[in-house]
Order: C-alpha cells, then sequence, then structure tokens
C-alpha cells in the first residue's frame, strides 16, 4: 500500500492553535503599546502649544451634540470657513442646557465645550455678556493664530440668545422658520 510521503512529518509542522493564539496576542499588546506610545507623544506635542484645559476640553469635549426643540439655536460661519452651532434651553430666563457642535479645528472644539459649561446656568443677560477674552481666560490661553476660535464660540453664542430673545414670546412662530 503506497504510503503519502511525508504525510508524519506535515502533521508535526502544523502550528499549535494555541500558539498562535499566543503569538496574536503578543502582537496585539505591541500594538497597543506602540499607540500608547504615540497617543502620549501627541500630548506631549500638543502640551507645548495648548494649556491642560484646552487639551481637556478638546479631547473631552462637554455639551457636544443636539438639544431636540432647542429654545434658542445659532449657527455660525466664521472668516476661517469653519462652522459652529449651539442650541440652548432656557427656563425661567436662565440657561438650563446648552450643547454645540463645530467642523473646525481643535482650539473651537475646545471653544465651543468651554462656552456652553460657562454660559449653563447663567441668566440669559449674565450669558449675553460672555466675550471672547472670557473663553480665552477660562482655557488658560490660545496660541494666537487659534484666538479666533474662541471667537467663534462667543459669537455663535450671543447668535443663538439673540435666536432665543426673537422667539421668546412668541415660539409658535418657530413651526414656519426655514
Ligand atoms: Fe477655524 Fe479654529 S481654525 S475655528
Amino acid at each position: 500500500m503506497g504510503r503519502v510521503k511525508g504525510s508524519a512529518q506535515s502533521s508535526k509542522s502544523v502550528w499549535p492553535v494555541y500558539l498562535f493564539l499566543e503569538e496574536l496576542e503578543k502582537m496585539a499588546q505591541e500594538f497597543d503599546e506602540s499607540l500608547k506610545g504615540l497617543e502620549q507623544s501627541v500630548i506631549a506635542d500638543m502640551k507645548r502649544v495648548y494649556s491642560e484645559k484646552t487639551i481637556d476640553h478638546f479631547l473631552n469635549p462637554r455639551n457636544l451634540g443636539e438639544i431636540p426643540t432647542p429654545d434658542g439655536f445659532a449657527r455660525v460661519t466664521g472668516p476661517c470657513g469653519d462652522t459652529m452651532e449651539i442650541c440652548l434651553k432656557v427656563r425661567d430666563g436662565r440657561v438650563m442646557d446648552a450643547s454645540f457642535w463645530t467642523d473646525g479645528c481643535g482650539p473651537s472644539i475646545a471653544s465651543g465645550s468651554m462656552v456652553t459649561e460657562m454660559a449653563k446656568r447663567m441668566s440669559i443677560s449674565e450669558a449675553q455678556k460672555i466675550s471672547q477674552r472670557d473663553v480665552l481666560a477660562a482655557l488658560g490661553g490660545l496660541p494666537e493664530e487659534s484666538e479666533h476660535c474662541a471667537l467663534l464660540a462667543a459669537d455663535t453664542l450671543k447668535e443663538a440668545i439673540k435666536n432665543y430673545l426673537a422667539f421668546k414670546d412668541e415660539p409658535w412662530k418657530r413651526a414656519y422658520m426655514r
């Protein structure tokens, strides 16, 4: 009877599955470590340019998204071409909730996050006074070339408040807005 040549040898050379899985796990760990290293070096680079607060609000933005049926809403596009939106929920003349969205840069995300945090729980007249300078101060400053990102956030908040005030007494008119 003919023997299959080399069959004993080929069964020995089959790599056991557990070794393969171990190797995969090792590769995944190495990948994780190099990713962490990369992340740390990106954060170290950011720290050379931005404050801790700016980095925190950029990496963990607060109030990102939409508020359904907002009492005040604005969409503003700055001279750089980036857009920010702000939604407000207002009760008894006070900002009960605020959210933002932007397609802009990291500093604009940090500024939108900060300005909505600042406005929450303020009276409308207090929130209206939040300026670019206030946002910059709260963020611990931005590089000069990014200061306009804080202006975009402050301006969008002001427009959202204007929008709230315009419909405050006749909110039903929102249904006819286009
Ligand atoms: Fe446009 Fe920052 S560069 S908002």
